[in-house]
């Protein structure tokens, strides 16, 4: 699982693996909480407008449509129209009235002022210009409705690896080249601020890793590393066996923490 892929991920051969990742870490069960203080803290509700801005395949997006209710009408966005195109299928399957549709959140198809609550989960850290983003969903909001965000720092990745040294190697390449944004909730605060957000509040989760999806990621930020030429190929295979040694001990213990932004639209 190469978390940097999803900056362009109709490229991508495999959008299954990716589908099956991302459902692994919804159940997470720390992720589950911040998603819920979320919806409670981003309004909402019953009969509300929402928009999911890079929904992907739907996860959270229908959720919101079963708290919205049939007075209410949620909608999501994403670049990716294989997600989009999933994301239909299900919500279809589950009987779900979404409105999906392709599209940049950079340049957000909506009028001024069309929903009561905006939210956004793992996409920003992609963006090579989160301002934009940020204004547009600005823009999009009623006057003194909600913006949630829920974005990881990159740089609170742990793993229980016994070679400290190596592991801030491999773990420093992946803060390096992960993402676009690899510490993006240290500047959010101040980013809401200066777009005239209000009541601004924070919370985090620190996620615990799945043994495999923990053995999976973790193995493939070794090969990054590998190819990238900031460990060798002796390094590279010390961390496979670690890893491979963990896993067979259940014994992987690995974090990343998530950050929940709430706010007041101006
Ligand atoms: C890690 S996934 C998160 C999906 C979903 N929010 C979730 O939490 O399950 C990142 C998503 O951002 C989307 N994305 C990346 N850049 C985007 C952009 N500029 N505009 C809209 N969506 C984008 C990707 O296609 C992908 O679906």
């Amino acid at each position: 699982m190469e978390l940097s892929k999803f900056k362009a991920l109709n490229d991508v051969d495999s959008v299954n693996a990716y589908i099956s990742a991302l459902e692994a870490f919804d159940g997470i069960a720390e992720l589950q909480e911040l998603k819920e203080l979320a919806r409670a803290r981003g309004g909402v509700a019953a009969g509300k407008s929402i928009l999911d801005v890079g929904c992907g395949f739907g996860l959270e997006t229908r959720r919101l449509a079963e708290a919205a209710g049939s007075q209410g009408k949620v909608h999501g966005l994403d670049k990716s129209a294989d997600f989009i195109k999933e994301a239909q299928r299900r919500a279809e399957a589950a009987g779900q009235s979404i409105a999906y549709q392709t599209g940049d959140a950079t340049a957000l198809p909506y009028g001024d002022g069309s929903f009561d609550c905006v939210r956004a989960e793992r996409i920003l850290i992609y963006l090579s210009d989160v301002s934009a983003a940020l204004s547009e969903m600005r823009r999009v909001l009623k006057p003194s409705r909600k913006i949630a965000l829920i974005e990881p720092d990159f740089s609170t990745n742990t793993i229980n690896t016994s070679d400290r040294a190596l592991t801030r190697r491999v773990l420093d390449h992946e803060i390096e080249t992960a993402v676009e944004n690899s510490f993006l909730p240290g500047f959010l605060k101040v980013a809401l601020k200066d777009l005239g957000f209000a009541n601004i509040e924070v919370s985090s989760r620190a996620l615990i890793f799945p043994q495999d999806l923990a053995a999976g990621y973790f193995s493939s930020l070794g090969v990054n590393a590998l190819e990238a030429g900031k460990i060798t190929t002796n390094e590279n295979e010390a961390w496979q066996t670690a890893l491979d040694e963990l896993k067979a001990q259940n014994a992987i213990f690995a974090t990343i923490s998530y950050f929940l932004f709430t706010a007041d639209a101006p």
